[in-house]
């Protein structure tokens, strides 16, 4: 197949294999290069070979995040090519995953620095967007322990669009829709807030359910009450940054929260479970949202005739829970065949992994190099 250097003109030359790079343990830790990722993108510049990057990381604006990658790895890249944890959220503002269009509605942004994830929300199209640190400088006594941060919170909170008046449900913040975007800076003011409108009347903030009238139900919000549905956008229980040892992610956060849940409503043994739906690698969503993405990315960079189908798509990780789990049982719409591969520069560092990818490489370079050669 014509993977050779040199400058592939018609649709029918293009390339019919593709890649997806996990960035954090792949192709930089914390925000350093890791060695031979530069070379690794270059050489598939060069060959017209497409791909993407493909991180259940996020916190910034996908141009942003993109943009410092570029320059951090000395390679051109396009906004296009980056799929971050909360990418597909962008497509519940107009209604998405079942759930009715969110643009107009009053949404909760939780995770990230400062409102950094307000900022993206409202690029994406939300209207209307809440954090829990507008929250609690409107009501610091919301969370008593979070008065150390106050300046923090002042930096960037805005006014909230109603207030939190228990004499007054009616005209009080409702919250429609919660979402975690990155991970949280301040678990216990974030969970204390989620769960406030999760154990809310029609997520009415400083209201509790009445529990359709059951009262001898434990206290619980399971919306049925018209709560707000909770979105997590990173399942990762641990992640690859600078420290040697891999550190707690949004999934740690996630099993706080559901700890603390079980806890005040009796959890699953009264049956309550916490409902919730989570996206981001090793889901088959996340996959499927990033499949497309590449696929309309190939079709610009061949702009005429159709092109032959992707055979192969090798997607390149460190965490066999998210990139391998993900990679080796998402089922390709189009019919190509994700091969996953994993490095040694992240999370995994050796032994049997938790989930076996196609093969094991010391790096990306190598992890290249390889599919290349069984591509040939
Ligand atoms: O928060 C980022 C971490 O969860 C992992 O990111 O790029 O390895 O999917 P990544
Ligand atoms: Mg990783």
């Amino acid at each position: 197949a014509n993977y050779r250097r040199g400058f592939l003109t018609s649709a029918s030359q293009a390339p019919d294999i593709a890649f997806a790079f996990d960035i954090d343990g792949v192709l930089l830790r914390s925000s350093k290069p890791i060695p031979g990722a530069s070379d690794a993108l270059r050489t598939l510049q060069e060959r017209g070979i497409p791909f993407i990057l493909l991180t259940n990381g996020g916190g910034k604006h996908e141009t942003e995040r993109v943009a410092e990658i570029s320059e951090k790895l000395n390679i051109p890249l396009d906004p296009s090519v980056i799929i971050q944890s909360h990418s597909p959220f962008a497509e519940l503002v107009n209604g998405a995953f079942g759930q009715e269009a969110l643009e107009n509605k009053c949404i909760l942004v939780a995770g990230g620095d400062g409102d950094r994830c307000r900022e993206v929300a409202e690029r994406y199209g939300f209207k209307s967007v809440v954090t829990p640190g507008d929250i609690f400088t409107a009501y610091p006594g919301i969370w008593p322990f979070s008065k150390n941060f106050k300046d923090y919170y002042k930096s960037f909170a805005r006014p909230l669009p109603r207030p939190i008046d228990p004499n007054d449900p009616s005209g009080s913040l409702k919250i429609d829709a919660m979402f975690v975007f990155n991970d949280p800076r301040d678990w216990g003011l974030d969970a204390q807030v989620i769960i406030d409108a999760l154990l809310s009347s029609q997520g009415i903030m400083g209201t509790l359910s009445d529990k359709n009238g059951q009262s001898d139900l434990p206290n619980r919000g399971y919306q049925q009450d018209g709560q707000p549905p909770l979105y997590f956008s990173n399942p990762d229980l641990v992640w690859a940054a600078s420290y040697h040892l891999p550190r707690l992610g949004q999934g740690g956060f996630r099993e706080a929260l559901e700890g603390t849940w079980a806890a005040i409503t009796g959890g699953p043994a009264q049956g309550v479970e916490l409902v919730k739906t989570v996206v981001g690698k090793p889901y088959a969503l996340t996959y499927r949202f990033a499949e497309n993405q590449l696929l309309r990315n190939r079709a610009r960079l061949f702009s005429n005739g159709n092109l032959p189908p992707i055979k192969k798509v090798f997607m390149i990780g460190d965490n066999p829970e998210s990139d391998i789990r993900g990679a080796n049982s998402y089922e390709s719409d189009h019919g190509s065949q994700w091969n996953s591969i994993l490095v040694r520069t992240g999370v995994y560092s050796g032994g049997t992994p938790s989930y076996p990818p196609k093969v094991i490489a010391d790096d990306v370079k190598h992890a290249v190099e390889w599919a290349l050669k069984t591509s040939e």
